[in-house]
């Protein structure tokens, strides 16, 4: 299993977190930046992540920005990306069980460090639901 991650500037200490949280999973991780709390673009950020998922080159993908809305509204206008936002451990769950989610997005800050790792565990360990559910994915992809 191959996660990529990426960030703009207010998500990435909480990247590192999720990185060092992937890896002792023994999941392998592709960081696609940003490498620094320096202002950065996050729909650069948004976008070279989903198309690393899109593309193959990782199974599944997590964005972080300041609140996660921006990067996860860059990832989902890449073709195939299912980018849920995710507050909640409810959120995760759902977003797998229900939309397949193949990428999250979490906010630096204002999600805490721990219930992102729950948040990115719940999504990992749920399964799709298929059934009515990829009816609506199957919609989506087609969008
Ligand atoms: C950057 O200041 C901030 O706008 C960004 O991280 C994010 O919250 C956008 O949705």
């Amino acid at each position: 299993m191959k996660i990529a991650v990426a960030s703009d500037h207010g998500g990435y200490k909480l990247k590192g977190y999720v990185t060092e949280h992937l890896l002792n999973r023994g999941i392998d991780v592709i960081d696609l930046g940003t490498d620094s709390e320096e202002s950065v673009d996050y729909p650069v950020y948004g976008v070279s992540c989903a198309q690393a998922v899109a593309f193959g080159k990782a199974d599944l993908g997590i964005v972080i920005c300041g609140t996660g809305i921006g990067i996860s509204i860059a990832a989902n206008k890449v073709r195939g990306i299912r980018c849920g936002l995710c507050t909640s451990v409810e959120m995760a769950h759902l977003t797998k069980q229900h939309n397949n989610a193949n990428m999250i997005a979490l906010g630096g800050r204002t999600t805490e460090k721990d219930l992102a790792l729950k948040i990115v565990d719940e999504w990992l360990d749920t399964r799709f639901e298929g059934g009515r559910h990829q009816r609506r994915v199957d919609m989506l992809d087609r969008l």
